[in-house]
Order: structure tokens, then C-alpha cells, then sequence
């Protein structure tokens, strides 16, 4: 088959609802990360997007909507009624944008978008060429990152195309992504809110709206909840060269190890090294952070080394995505760089 990358415009839009309505895959922009999507209440659509990333079907996909109306779902029977009043207090104030909520399905959600859970992942994307796919089909977009199983999300058409060329007919082209990394997941259907997924939309953010529900997050309930989200594996979102986490400020630069740095320290960057965020701003971090571990992996290295992340609203999201990616830590001894793989991974 071959991939068309067609640039956002109405005609391009109007091409990939074509598509969609065919029973197709498109992959489109988000605010957060390119989409693989599909007809979200069609059986076909949603197994033909399992099959294309290679992904295992019991890890279940987010339902994206083109609306903030929670009633409106109940009453298409995508969400169950009652609707909490704290999902509604919860869209009002992040929607359109990178929080995603699970809630107790409607009856017309196929079994293989919630790998039979009895919750739906629903979110409502920033991005306006999102947004204008979504009217145009009219009805909910099922849509995992747009890369292979395992793999680096994409942030843009060329890393959608060196993930998914020849296996789907169309990207539309956005540019990069302005966020960069996964939405964040809550979980509103147990006792109390819980974080399934870190991203943009953060604990504190959320907790000035749960106010007296406390908030929760799953990766510190893993021995109490055996798997509070199918997807989220310890090892995850990986390059394809093992990739260490460096404690301290790398400061030594031995090839052939490609090294990511937070921020420049001296007037000039090495060979073999990458600016995470050269205007020393969290978010150009993780604007940035997919697209560089993406490249460092293509030069065939051995190892992919990484600065730590400083303190930031997207501090939590960047590491937690990188404890998953990485092998293991790289610690300076005695004039070389030693590896030290993690347990588990
Ligand atoms: O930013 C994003 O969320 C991007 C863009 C394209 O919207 N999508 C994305 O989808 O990252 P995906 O499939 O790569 O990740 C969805 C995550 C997975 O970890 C999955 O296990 C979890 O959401 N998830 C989906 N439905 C769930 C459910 N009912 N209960 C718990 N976790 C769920
Ligand atoms: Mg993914």
C-alpha cells in the first residue's frame, strides 16, 4: 500500500474522512502525539488499528471526542450514566486538551476498544486539525499513538512515516506536535481519581479540582492493584538502542555513545550530543524529547545516554517515560563510562 502525507487543509481533511468512513486508518496530529485512528464504534476499524501497530488486544485505546458535552456521550451510549460531577468539574476546566478519563462504558462501545474493560478512555484533542477530523466524521476517533507496539510515539509526519509507511494510506501532516508527550490518564471509575498516565495535565493541576477525593497515582498502588492500566508496562516507548540514565550532569563525551543534554554547559555542543531544551524550558524539553531519542537511535550507537531532568510541571511525565525507555543507569568511574542495566529491564 502506499502512504500519502498530505498537509492539513480542508481538502486534506475532507480526504481523510473519506478514508475513515471507508473503514480505514488515518493518522492525524494531536496537540500531544500523532494519532493512528479509526472508526472507534466500528469492530473492523478498531481490529484493523491492533493489527497495524502489531499491539496486543488487551491493551485498550482512547475513544477521542469532538465535544466537552459528557451528556451528550451518555445519551450516544459511549459513556454510562450517572456521569460523575467531577468529570464534568474535570472537562470544564482541561478540555479541549492532554487529559484523557476513563469512566464506565456505554453499551455502544465494540469490546476490542476497551479489551473488554467496563470503562471507556475518552479525550477531547487541542488540536484544531483534530478537532475538524472529528466533526467531519461525526463520531468518536479510536487512536493510539501512531507508532509500532513498544515504540517511540511520533511528534511528526516523517516519524509517522518511518513508523507506519506501507502499512496505512494516509498521514495528514500537522508539523511537530506542541506538547510532544501522551496525555495524561485518570481514572474516575474506583473509589477515588487515579493517575494511570502522567503527562501534561498534572497531579497538582488535577488535585486543585478533586479537592476533598484524594487523589491517587497507580505506579505507587502496583502491588494493591495488580494492572490499573493494561498499557502501562514498566518497559515502554523504547528506542531501539538501550538507552541509561545518567544521576549527574554528563560531562564526559567518549564516542561512540550519543549523549542528550538537558541544557548546554559550555559555549559548544560535542559531537554525538543533542539539546533536550536549548532555551532551558520544560515544555521545549518535552516538545523536544521524542524526536531527539528518535534520532540518537538512528546512528547505529551502542548506547544512548541521558541527562537528568530538573524539577518542572513536566518533570513527572519526562522521567516517567524514560525510567520506561531505559536499560539502566551510566555512572562515570575510573575514566570510562559504565552501564549498569535496571532490574526488569
Ligand atoms: O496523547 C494521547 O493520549 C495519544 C493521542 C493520539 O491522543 N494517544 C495515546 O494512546 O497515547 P495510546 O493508545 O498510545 O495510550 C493509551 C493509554 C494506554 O496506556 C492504555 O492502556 C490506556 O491509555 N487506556 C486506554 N483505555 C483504558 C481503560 N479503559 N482503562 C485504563 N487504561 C486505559
Ligand atoms: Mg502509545
Amino acid at each position: 500500500m502506499r502512504t500519502r502525507v498530505l498537509p492539513i487543509s480542508e481538502a486534506s481533511i475532507d480526504e481523510a474522512c473519506k478514508v475513515l468512513l471507508a473503514g480505514d486508518l488515518v493518522a492525524f496530529p494531536t496537540e500531544t502525539v500523532y494519532g493512528l485512528g479509526g472508526l472507534g464504534l466500528n469492530p473492523d476499524s478498531v481490529s484493523k488499528i491492533f493489527a497495524t501497530k502489531d499491539r496486543p488486544t488487551t491493551d485498550p485505546l482512547i475513544l477521542h471526542v469532538s465535544s466537552d458535552d459528557l451528556a451528550a456521550l451518555a445519551d450516544d451510549e459511549i459513556i454510562a450514566k450517572p456521569i460523575p460531577a467531577l468529570a464534568v468539574a474535570l472537562v470544564s476546566q482541561f478540555w479541549p486538551g492532554p487529559l484523557t478519563l476513563t469512566l464506565p462504558k456505554g453499551p455502544r462501545v465494540p469490546f476490542g476498544v476497551t479489551a473488554g474493560l467496563p470503562t471507556v478512555a475518552i479525550r477531547y484533542p487541542a488540536h484544531p486539525a483534530a478537532q475538524l477530523l472529528l466533526q467531519k466524521v461525526g463520531q468518536p476517533i479510536a487512536a493510539p499513538s501512531a507508532n509500532r507496539f513498544g515504540r517511540i510515539s511520533p511528534t511528526d509526519a516523517s516519524a509517522v512515516l518511518q513508523e507506519l509507511e506501507g502499512k496505512i494510506p494516509l498521514i495528514l501532516d500537522g508539523g511537530s506536535c506542541t506538547q510532544g508527550i501522551e496525555s495524561t490518564v485518570l481514572s474516575l471509575s474506583g473509589s477515588n481519581p487515579t493517575i494511570l498516565r502522567s503527562g501534561a495535565i498534572t497531579a497538582e493541576m488535577i488535585s486543585s479540582i478533586t479537592e476533598r477525593q484524594t487523589l491517587r497515582d497507580a505506579r505507587n498502588l502496583q502491588q494493591s492493584v495488580p494492572s490499573p492500566s493494561p498499557g502501562m508496562l514498566q518497559s515502554h516507548y523504547a528506542p531501539q538502542t538501550p538507552l541509561y540514565l545518567a544521576p549527574t550532569a554528563i560531562e564526559h563525551f567518549d564516542p561512540p555513545y550519543q549523549y542528550i543534554l538537558y541544557e548546554i554547559r559550555n559555549s559548544k555542543l560535542p559531537p554525538g550530543a543533542y539539546l533536550l531544551a536549548p532555551d532551558q524550558n520544560p515544555s521545549t524539553a518535552a516538545q523536544n524529547l521524542y524526536r531527539l531519542l528518535r534520532q540518537a537511535d538512528s546512528i547505529g550507537s551502542p548506547a544512548i545516554l541521558i541527562d537528568p531532568i530538573p524539577d518542572s510541571n513536566w518533570a513527572p511525565a519526562i522521567r516517567d517515560r524514560l525510567q520506561r525507555a531505559s536499560s539502566g543507569t551510566a555512572l562515570w568511574q575510573n575514566g570510562g563510562w559504565k552501564l549498569l542495566p535496571r532490574a526488569g529491564a
